[in-house]
């Protein structure tokens, strides 16, 4: 395992759609498992691939119930709303309030490519809303409904 280097906002590859896996090979593991040492090491509950300068559908993410792996990931179900500040390790120092579902349901495969289903709610379907966006080459910042100075609140 390895840590990669995470990609900062204003790489272009950020902005594109991500391709889905068509094959779970030794490659996409060891993907994963960069993918998830690299996002403990930066201190994040969530890191997409195109952070890592990979353009696939892959997500890893650890909301403080153990690691999920997700791979080509659809969000089936989602319902409610809630208001929450964001943060991502592409865009560091960066925090601003963001609309939200309040539960959502992912379709995903993982790695043995056996397609299963997580339910998140709270804090989980921020997490899978936010890396979901990055699939799509959205950054949250440009859904931001208002930034937040931490800075300035502790002064
Ligand atoms: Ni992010």
């Amino acid at each position: 395992m390895a840590i990669r280097n995470i990609v900062k906002k204003g790489d272009e590859i950020l902005n594109k759609r991500c391709k889905e896996v068509k094959e779970i090979n030794s490659r996409v593991i060891e993907l994963l498992d960069d993918m998830k040492e690299t996002m403990y090491d930066g201190n994040g509950v969530g890191l997409a691939a195109p952070q890592v300068g990979v353009l696939k559908r892959i997500v890893v993410m650890d909301v403080g119930d153990g690691p999920l792996e997700l791979i080509n990931p659809v969000i089936i179900e989602a319902e409610g709303e809630q208001i929450e500040a964001e943060g991502c390790l592409s865009i560091p120092g960066v925090y601003g309030t963001v609309k939200r579902p309040q539960r959502v349901v992912v379709e995903y495969l993982n790695r043995n490519g056996e397609k299963v289903q997580t339910e998140g709610t709270d804090l989980k379907a921020i997490c899978i809303s936010h890396e979901l966006d990055h699939l799509d080459g959205i950054l949250f910042d440009e859904k931001v409904i208002e930034f937040v100075d931490y800075e300035k609140e502790n002064e």
